[in-house]
């Protein structure tokens, strides 16, 4: 009789694939191991090391012998697939930061879907599990064709899962990466779809707080898609950022000044500053703030006055520029207040007229400033200021030009 050499333990690093689940649960299941040898046979390895180091240790610790190894190394393809109940996971699609995405057959309906299994270190975290399937839940009951529909939620052993609609289609993020620019018109045909997106959802109170060109798919047909809605984030922001900063790729490059505060109550309008940076990149190729380190992109986030587009790229409109400007103001009271009036923005770009509501942005600021200065000027003086006139009735125009293109505006909205 063989005794097994426990291993030495290393602190588990949480990493998991579908594939190492299996094999734990086959073996667990047959009762050749239990879980807690399991547990130390994979602390004992590196992470990601595979299957074959896995099996070869518990060889050599004697809980299993070479020809139970092979059989189950034989049998694992097989029951790989079955791992989650109800559907058959084909192929490793791609992997992201909360987890990897395969693509795989939904068995009840026999069509083919994409399913998200979380990364290891979820399972413990009880209170985001439950937001998690909370959002994903929420998200599934409503669809629009611009939203990567959310079709499933659920765990299977140690494996948590979240199940969508598979879509072909390439990312802005692998079309950045070839060094495409988008012109003018295409980027905004692109944001406006994404923007109806989220209309839809906003109203609905579903917050995306990840979008960036990695999570905006372009179908064959040119149909933009927003993914990752419903798809909970890291319970805090800090853990958002930890999470980006973990990515080789990945930094902060379009998160809102309020999610890199960690302000617990980030609503809407940081997705509106999301799909601003996200819009900046494609009119210009490169982020708003393209710094090398984190610390330096997130100051900048926080601090750094803004580089308009059109400064960049000079081929790009006046208007699209004081669209991505108030898209991105710092402060998200001085953003676009929903989607509603930045597709009404974007579709004046579309007819080549000024953005109306940036424009009145920009306006009711100049006139703050310009009640600022004056201020300052009473200050500085004795004498009693009197208004100038010619001030006075400028100051009219504006409002009562504002009040009539406000009124038209909601009556738009209203009949929408
Ligand atoms: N519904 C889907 N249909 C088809 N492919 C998908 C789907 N969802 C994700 N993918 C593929 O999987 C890859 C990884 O997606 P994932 O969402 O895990 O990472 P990410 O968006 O790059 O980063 P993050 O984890 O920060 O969201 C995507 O780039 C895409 O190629
Ligand atoms: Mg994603």
């Amino acid at each position: 009789m063989i005794s097994p050499m426990r291993p030495v333990a290393k602190p588990d690093s949480g990493t998991i694939s579908v594939e190492e689940e299996k094999l734990r649960q086959a073996l667990v299941s047959r009762g050749l191991i239990t879980a807690d040898d399991w547990q130390q046979v994979r602390n004992a390895i590196e992470p990601g090391s595979g299957l074959g180091p896995i099996l070869a240790t518990l060889v050599h610790a004697g809980f299993l012998t070479s020809g139970q190894a092979q059989r189950v190394a034989v049998e694992l393809p097989n029951l790989t697939a079955q791992l989650i109940p109800g559907y058959k996971l084909l192929d490793k699609i791609g992997q992201g930061s909360m987890g990897a995405v395969y693509k795989a057959r939904q068995l009840s309906m026999d069509r083919i879907v994409a399913i998200k299994v979380l990364h290891q270190k979820f399972a413990a975290n009880k209170e985001f599990l439950a937001r998690f399937r909370r959002e994903a839940h929420l998200a599934a009951k409503f669809n629009s064709n611009h939203i990567i529909q959310a079709i499933d939620v659920g765990q299977s052993g140690t494996i948590n899962y979240f199940v969508m609609e598979y879509v072909e289609g390439v990312t802005i993020k692998e079309e950045l990466e070839k060094g495409k620019i988008y012109d003018e018109a295409e980027a905004i045909d692109i944001v406006l779809q994404i923007a109806r997106a989220l209309q839809s959802a906003h109203r609905r109170n579903l917050i995306h707080r990840d979008i960036k060109p990695a999570n905006i798919v372009i179908t064959k047909d040119g149909t933009a898609k927003l993914a990752d809605l419903g798809m909970a984030r890291a319970t805090t922001d800090e853990a958002h950022i930890e999470k980006e900063r973990g990515l080789t790729m990945g930094t902060p490059h379009y998160m809102a000044p309020e999610q890199i505060r960690g302000k617990s109550d980030v609503d809407s309008r940081a997705d509106m500053y999301s799909l601003g940076a996200t819009l900046f990149h494609m009119v210009t190729g490169r982020p708003p703030f393209p710094y090398p380190t984190i610390d330096e992109v997130l100051r900048a986030h926080l601090k750094e006055e803004l580089t308009p587009p059109d400064h960049i790229n000079t081929k790009l409109s006046a208007g699209l520029g004081e669209v991505v400007e108030f898209m991105m103001a710092k402060s998200r009271k001085k953003r676009y207040p929903s989607p509603d009036e930045l597709i009404l923005d974007l579709e004046c770009l579309q007819r080549d007229e000024p953005p109306r509501f940036a424009r009145q942005h920009m306006a009711a600021s100049m006139q703050a400033i310009e009640q600022a200065d004056d201020e300052e000027e009473e200050e500085d003086s004795d004498q009693p200021q009197v208004v100038p006139l010619k001030w006075a009735l400028i100051l009219a125009g504006i409002l009562a030009f504002s009040c009539v293109g406000n009124m038209f505006l909601l009556l738009r909205l209203a009949m929408r």
